[in-house]
């Protein structure tokens, strides 16, 4: 990473209202794969119109219902890594910072994160298909390797087949969370783009409403994502090493080494 800009550490240390908005970028240092990555990402191997649409579901539950179990034994089985508790920590130097994921995983709390949130849902909440109640997920989801078919528990309520608790192609975010980063990001004076192509919408409309209520932006992105030229401060580079240097920087004094 380049020398830090010393307008991004000011307005670190000043800002009042923060947004950070994460991809899966944040929890690949924790084994988690991306989507969209060459090779690695889990569209390249998978296709989405067959595991992440409602009618991929009705026309083949189990199959769908046995990729998402898989990653979520995946995630069961990861930690958080350094840019997810970077994160946390930041929360506990800007007056009011919100976190907004794209991700599924739960690695944001488990690092210490209180609220998020979850623009797409979340793996451990998954909910009837028919009546909408939450059910819990079951324990032990088979870790390796994908299972190709595994049928979906039955609703307790109404019979009905639980389905996974992401948003699909095709569906409209959470409302309230949808409603919640609307404003947060309407408000931010910094805005943090962590991890994410920003090729996904209507999620990644929240950095252009941030950009026209004058925020300040920051990009950070082990790799270019196109957005480079209306983003203040570009970072490239792993966010597990990034953002970590980027608090040491801001508040050297919280992160001083003990004298040997
Ligand atoms: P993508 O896979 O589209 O993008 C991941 C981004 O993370 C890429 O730009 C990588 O360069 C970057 N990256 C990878 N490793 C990194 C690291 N260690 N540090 C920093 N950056 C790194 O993932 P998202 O943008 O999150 O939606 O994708 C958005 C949505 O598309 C997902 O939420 C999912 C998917 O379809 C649903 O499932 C609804």
């Amino acid at each position: 990473m380049s020398a830090l800009d010393p307008r991004l550490l000011q307005r670190l240390r000043c800002a009042q209202r923060v947004v950070v908005f994460t991809g899966a970028g944040v929890s690949a240092e924790s084994g988690v794969p991306t989507f969209r990555e060459k090779q690695s990402g889990l569209w390249q191997r998978f296709d989405p119109a067959e595991l992440a649409t409602p009618a991929a579901f009705r026309r083949d539950p189990a199959r769908v219902w046995a990729w998402y179990e898989w990653r979520r034994a995946r995630i069961l089985a990861a930690q958080p890594n350094a840019a997810h508790r970077a994160i946390a920590e930041l929360a506990r130097h800007v007056p009011q910072l919100t976190l907004i994921t794209q991700n599924v995983d739960d690695l944001h709390e488990r690092a210490g994160s209180g609220e998020v949130v979850h623009l797409h849902g979340e793996l451990a909440r998954p909910r009837c298909a028919e009546c909408g109640r939450p059910h819990p997920a079951p324990a032990d989801p088979p870790l390796e390797p994908p299972q190709a078919h595994l049928d979906p528990p039955r609703c307790a309520s109404c019979g009905g087949q639980v389905r996974p608790g992401v948003v699909w192609f095709g569906e409209p975010l959470p409302q309230a969370h949808w409603q919640h980063a609307l404003e947060a990001a309407r408000c931010a004076e910094l805005f943090i783009c962590c991890g994410s192509s920003l090729l996904v919408q209507p999620a990644a409309s929240l950095l252009d409403l941030a950009i026209e209520a004058g925020a300040f932006t920051v990009q950070i992105n082990a790799e270019p994502t196109g957005r480079e030229e209306t983003i203040a401060v570009v970072l490239c580079g792993r966010a597990g090493e990034v953002l970590p240097q980027l608090l040491a920087a801001a508040w050297p004094a919280a992160h001083a080494k003990p004298a040997p």
